[in-house]
């Protein structure tokens, strides 16, 4: 049975049951709003959750840092991966403990890991073997232990835009295979290192379940051999990386997705000696929100109807980093359909959402959606132009 998350009644556009035109936000339109689901973002969870060997869902904050958002994760028992320690500040500052955090990321400074230490943070994803010396020499400064995991680079194609592939070879992410033993010496000379995990993650945006396994393949091997020297190394963490279709919205082929890849961890994981972590971020929010915008013009050229936003790149930098598709509904339909380029106010050429987007006839002054702005959406917006960041809201 498919379950669509957009369907328009009377030409009214309703997004996971609710009719937008009946929102406050939307009767009373000032500027760009991010709507977001909870529920939409609680039944991935609980999707996840339904892997009996997961141990724990780390919540990628990167993809979405919004208070609300994180709480959801928090209350329902998830941990984090953060790639500073300003998102350690703010993971804290919502309720989680230390102890919910892996630390990753290939640049930490010395105050960083400073810190990371200080807290006994669950555990830092170590991306080089320079970082290790010098998490190793800090540890020993302060003679405090600190619970660390590799990150390796299993060099997986995983078949994604190459920039958001992460374990290509020459990528500035994770230890290369050829370098564990380097890392091992630092390790075996510094009794302050704790050993806990192996980890990978191997990009963004995968459709597929085949490059997870690929990796699987790999990286199995090496840590029961690993594990069989030491006895801490208990944990996996098998990062995120769950794509979507951004260009279909049934909502059963998203839980067929996570599916696929279940039971990848289920053939492979089931019985294996190590407490399995995964780091899933898109997955879990890029569905839950749409972006509100209103038109401001609509342009005509010699080929071209331009359709010009109240909200552009500065809001939603996909399209513009990536080419990444996002669907755009209006909130009101009709029935006369035309071929749009829909771009926002920046003065950037690469302001845009769509070059040929064909749609309903829309007007100025209507309000339309961009869809599954969920993860790297707000997260990655600035104030380029001095023009204003879309508010958060729950529908
Ligand atoms: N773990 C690590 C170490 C990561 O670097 C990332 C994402 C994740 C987990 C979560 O990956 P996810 O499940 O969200 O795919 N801004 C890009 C995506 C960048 C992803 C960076 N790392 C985009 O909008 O497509």
């Amino acid at each position: 049975m498919s379950k669509t998350l957009f369907q328009y009644e009377q030409n009214n556009l309703f997004f996971d049951g609710v009719d937008l035109q009946q929102t406050d936000l939307i009767k009373n339109y000032q500027k760009p709003v991010i709507l977001y689901r909870k529920i939409l973002i609680e039944e991935r969870i609980q999707w996840m959750k339904s892997w009996n060997g997961l141990h724990r869902l780390h919540f990628a904050m990167k993809a979405n840092d919004n208070s609300e958002i994180l709480k959801i994760l928090l209350n329902t028992g998830c941990g984090l991966d953060v790639v500073s320690i300003g998102e350690v500040e703010k993971a804290l500052s919502v309720g989680f403990k230390a102890a919910d955090i892996i630390f990753s990321g290939v640049g930490k400074t010395k105050s960083e890991i400073d810190k990371a230490i200080d807290l006994e943070i669950y555990q830092i994803n170590v991306e080089s073997i320079s970082e290790l010396q010098r998490i190793s020499d800090i540890s020993t400064k302060k003679n405090k232990s600190v619970h660390i995991g590799l990150r390796l680079n299993p060099e997986v194609d995983a078949k994604t835009h190459p920039h958001i592939a992460t374990a290509l070879q020459d990528s500035k992410f994770g230890i290369s295979m050829k370098d564990i033993s380097s890392c091992l010496e630092i390790i075996r000379k510094n009794s302050n290192l704790i050993f806990k995990s192996i980890s990978y993650h191997l990009g963004s945006q995968i459709m597929t379940a085949e490059p997870f396994q690929n990796a699987l393949a790999k990286i199995k091997p090496v840590f029961l051999n690993l594990q069989t020297e030491f006895k801490s190394l208990d944990r996996l963490d098998l990062g995120g990386g769950l794509g979507i279709d951004y260009k279909n919205h049934d909502m059963t082929n998203d839980e067929i997705q996570w599916q696929n890849l279940k039971t990848v961890y289920e053939t492979e994981l089931t019985n294996f000696p190590a407490q399995c972590l995964i780091e899933m971020g898109r997955f879990i929010v890029a569905r839950s929100g749409i972006l509100i915008t209103e038109v401001q013009y609509v342009k005509k050229t010699e080929t071209k109807e331009i359709v010009i936003c109240d909200v552009g790149m500065n809001n939603l930098m996909r399209p513009s980093l990536y080419q990444a598709y996002h669907h755009v509904l209006p909130l009101k339909k009709n029935n006369i359909e035309k071929t749009y380029m829909i771009v926002g106010p920046i003065c950037e050429s690469t302001d845009f959402f769509h070059k040929d987007f064909i749609t309903s006839e829309i007007e100025e002054g209507d309000l339309i959606a961009i869809c599954d702005v969920g993860a790297y959406g707000r997260s990655m917006a600035s104030n380029y132009n001095h023009q204003p960041l879309a508010l958060e809201f729950f529908i």
